[in-house]
């Protein structure tokens, strides 16, 4: 246990500077995704010299909020962000299903699996080249693609992600901003908007469309919805709770670069300011998730997502060396989820550890056999990408060595990521 000599108060106390940060910086600052990371911010200045800030963010927060569920902002009148971001599970998606279908008939079939919408607060804006705080004294490394949102961090900010689901012709599918802007206008939390924004909000779309995107990125960077670290492991790193044995043995299997290794990129310790792991760095990565035939749009054999480097995302298109890098997501909240992976590929969180420990080891339990017998390893991914992927532990093991991780290792690890579900303190008390 590395986390023994943190003393509880010092952790719990990081989390008011947090809130008092989002709230005022939702409302006032330009960058707030990467404000919340700068590390010489001073909160509690902040807030004190600004509450008028602080009041406006959480009326914006509560005007995303009923946004966030109101299905009048789709083309079907029947799908909402929360149809899809459930709320009931960590903003994840509420079924097994690896992609959601929405557009108009509610049955256009997406291309990906639901990411859950917590602890992306302070995912850095999108960087090719990222380097560590130079605070500690080390050399600087560079952490290669990091941030941004969506499994290929194409766009930086939750104002301006959302316009992605609600013009996708398979999510929300609205006509664009003008029918996006006459629904608003007709809600019943019109007024607010009006009452923030001023009475003729609405007379041009595009500032309209503004309002509407600062009013979701709040509602996304409040702390009780998005941030509440409440887990197992929050109240272990306050001092309040222990692991079980297994629990235990799991974290320090999932920090082990000779075992799990996990934490290399999942990061479980706490930051240099004592802040609580987010279990992500925010890092793209390729790791050779198998092909999911259950997705439609992979019916067409020369389909490819290659993440980072498109379809979705154009900006990248022509660096090879990119193909194949998806987004590392957070941990937390991992166990509620019924599909892992940008393409939904695995149904349990046993099966995905075990990916990670038999990948290179057993490739034949993992992808299919080509005509030939051959094992088609990587075959989600064409084969002049497939030397993009980590090879690094859990991974890099030859066919026929032991894997990384015995079956009863996997359990552990297994055990330790259910200690990251929020609310085990409510439960508690
Ligand atoms: C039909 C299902 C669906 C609906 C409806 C939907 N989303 Fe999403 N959402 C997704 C998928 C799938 C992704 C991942 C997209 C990608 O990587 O290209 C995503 C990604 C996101 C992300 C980035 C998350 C991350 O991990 O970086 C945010 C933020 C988000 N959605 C917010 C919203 C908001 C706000 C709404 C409502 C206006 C909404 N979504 C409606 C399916 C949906
Ligand atoms: C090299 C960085 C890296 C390492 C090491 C790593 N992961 Fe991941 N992890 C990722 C990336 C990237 C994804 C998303 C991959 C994708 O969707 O194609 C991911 C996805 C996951 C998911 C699915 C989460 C979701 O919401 O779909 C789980 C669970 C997971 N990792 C657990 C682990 C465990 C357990 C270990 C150690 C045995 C581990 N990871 C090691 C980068 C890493």
């Amino acid at each position: 246990m590395t986390h023994g000599s943190i003393g509880a108060a010092r952790v719990v106390a990081i989390r008011v500077p947090a809130i008092a940060v989002a709230l005022a910086l939702a409302a006032c600052a330009p960058s707030s995704r990467a404000a919340v990371t700068t590390r010489s911010v001073t909160p509690a200045a902040l807030v004190l010299s600004r509450p008028e800030a602080a009041r406006r963010a959480a009326a914006l927060a509560a005007i995303g909020r009923r946004m966030f569920v109101d299905p009048a902002l789709s083309a079907s009148g029947r799908m909402s962000c929360a149809s899809c971001h459930s709320p009931s599970h960590a903003f994840g998606p509420p079924n097994a299903e690896p992609v959601q279908h929405g557009g108009a008939s509610m049955h256009e079939p997406g291309v990906r699996a639901v990411p859950s919408l917590r602890y992306l607060q302070v995912a850095p804006a999108f960087v090719e080249h990222y380097f560590e705080s130079e605070e500690d004294g080390d050399e600087s490394v560079d952490a290669g693609p990091t941030g941004g949102l969506n499994w290929d961090g194409r766009v930086d900010r939750g104002r301006d992600q959302v316009r992605i689901p609600l013009f996708s012709p398979f999510e929300m599918a609205s006509h664009g901003p003008s029918a996006v802007v006459e629904a608003v206008a007709r809600a019943p939390y019109a007024s607010d908007l009006r009452a923030l924004f001023g009475d003729d909000v609405f007379a041009r779309d595009e500032a309209a469309m503004r309002a509407i995107g600062e009013a979701f990125e709040a509602y996304e960077q409040t702390p009780e919805e998005f941030y509440p670290y409440t887990s197992k492991y929050d109240a272990v790193l306050r001092g309040e709770a222990r692991l079980t044995p297994q629990e235990q043995r799991g974290l320090d299997l999932f920090e082990d670069p000779g075992k799990g290794d996990c934490a290399r990129c999942h990061v479980s310790q706490l930051g240099l300011n004592h802040e609580l792991p987010q279990f992500t760095d925010y890092g793209l990565v390729a790791i050779g998730a198998p092909r999911n035939s259950a997705i439609p749009a992979n019916a067409d054999p020369t389909y490819d997502d290659l993440g980072m480097c498109g379809p979705l995302r154009t900006d990248l298109a022509r660096r090879a060396e990119y193909c194949g890098r998806f987004m590392t997501p957070t941990l937390r909240n991992a166990a509620t989820r019924q599909v892992f992976f940008h393409n939904g590929v695995f149904h349990s969180l046993r099966d995905v550890v075990e990916f990670y420990a038999e990948r290179d080891t057993n490739p034949e339990k993992w992808y299919p056999r080509g005509p030939d017998g051959h094992v088609k390893k990587f075959d989600d991914l064409p084969a002049p990408y497939r030397i993009n992927v980590d090879m690094d532990p859990p991974f890099g093991r030859r066919p026929g060595d032991p894997p990384a991780l015995t079956p009863e290792e996997i359990d552990d690890i297994v055990a330790f990521i259910g200690t990251l579900t929020d609310g085990y303190e409510a439960a508690r008390h």
